[in-house]
């Protein structure tokens, strides 16, 4: 092979894994990888690719870069009057143009759209229909250019309401994790013994609390950090706490007051008269701020804002069985009652899941 067609084809791959790489990288940050060995390998290719051309046109390049920067401007390789500049596209300019133009074009049919979706009558439910066209691919990455909505506050503060301040979390060890995970059952059953504050405390902390400060990361993950769950408790027998829903303000572990009164009769109507939800010592609501997760993965929002309230479910139920205390989830419940009871209008952000903890 000659040196100059050598030239070529490596001028050609870098240009391919220059093209990759940008294309690996916008996946990446579209999905909200940290990692994607594509990316990185074909980072390495054009690297390599670029050390190869430089040491192939080492003295093409040094003899362009003394000639540009040492050599002073001779007076008669300056335009002359009446010198028309040569036209920059030729023929076979215009012919690489038209070619690359008709290969997009191409590329813009060839490229895979988003398939009908068609579902046997026996999985025609709307999530599973949903859950067929949530899956990524091209289209949903082209979707990206398309406006999701700006990115709300990470986290949401109730200003006016008061605010009541959380024990330290920390320091307490109960069963470990592989003891909690045998003894985790759900409890339906619970006394009427108050659970304490810094049981709240701990379970809010297990729930959602920030673990790593200079990040701003909690002890559940969320996709793409964003943290589209909130938490709010509907305390009915806590030792120093006013009966009534709390919100907790996750950046300070905080509790904010957003109504008093006893909410055992509300909260079982809600939860389609199961009657822990009244006996438990709080019922803790998990609700998600779509925005929050939307703005960044569009389509697969839904699936990432409930296994993140599963997540954080998980949490709450090891916490509590490896404090002693008793929870069961509770999925079945009815929706508008439940947003009503804590102010949400159900739509921007939603409550989806209740986790009752009480003393067993
Ligand atoms: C998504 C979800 C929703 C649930 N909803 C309810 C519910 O509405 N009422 C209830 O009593 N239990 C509910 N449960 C608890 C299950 O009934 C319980 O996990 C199951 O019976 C297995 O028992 P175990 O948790 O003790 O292992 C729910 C659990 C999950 C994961």
């Amino acid at each position: 092979m000659k040196r100059k067609d050598l030239d070529y084809l490596i001028i050609a791959g870098m240009l391919l894994s220059g093209l990759y790489v940008a294309t690996t990288g916008l996946v990446m940050d579209l999905f909200g990888f940290p990692q994607f060995f594509l990316h990185r390998y074909a980072g390495y290719a054009c690297a390599a690719l670029t050390v190869l051309h430089l040491a192939l046109n080492w003295g093409r390049i040094t003899a362009y870069l003394r000639r540009r920067f040492r050599r002073p401007l001779r007076r008669e390789s300056l335009p002359q009057p009446g010198h028309v500049p040569q036209q920059r596209m030729g023929r076979r300019g215009f012919l690489v143009s038209a070619l690359a133009a008709a290969g997009g074009f191409a590329l813009g049919w060839l490229v895979p759209g988003r398939r009908p979706v068609t579902l046997p009558d026996e999985a025609g439910d709307l999530g599973a229909l949903y859950h067929r066209w949530s899956t990524p691919g091209y289209s949903l990455a082209l979707g990206a250019l398309l406006d999701w909505g700006g990115r709300p506050a990470g986290y949401k503060t109730y200003p006016n309401a008061k605010r009541i301040s959380l024990p330290d979390p920390h320091g307490y060890y109960g069963l470990s994790l592989e003891g909690a995970i045998e003894a985790r059952r759900s409890i339906r059953d619970y006394t009427s013994e108050p659970l304490s504050l810094v049981e709240l405390s701990r379970l809010l902390h297990a729930a959602q609390g920030i673990t790593d400060q200079r990040r701003g990361f909690r002890a559940a993950p969320s996709a793409g950090a964003l943290y589209p769950i909130e938490t709010y408790a509907v305390a009915h027998n806590v030792a120093g706490l006013e009966p009534g829903v709390y919100h907790y303000a996750v950046a300070g572990h905080a509790l904010e007051q957003l109504r008093t009164g006893n909410l055992r009769a509300a909260i079982t109507v809600a939860g389609i008269g199961q009657e822990m939800l009244g006996q438990a010592g709080v019922c803790f609501v998990l609700s998600a701020i779509f925005q929050r997760t939307r703005w960044k993965y569009r389509e697969r929002t839904y699936r990432y804002v409930l296994l993140e309230a599963g997540h954080i479910g998980q949490n709450l139920y090891l916490a509590a069985t490896s404090m002693g205390l008793g929870a069961c989830a509770v999925g079945a419940f009815l929706d508008d009652q439940l947003n009503d009871l804590l102010g949400l209008d159900g739509v921007e952000e939603a409550a989806l899941y209740i986790i009752a903890v009480g003393k067993v």
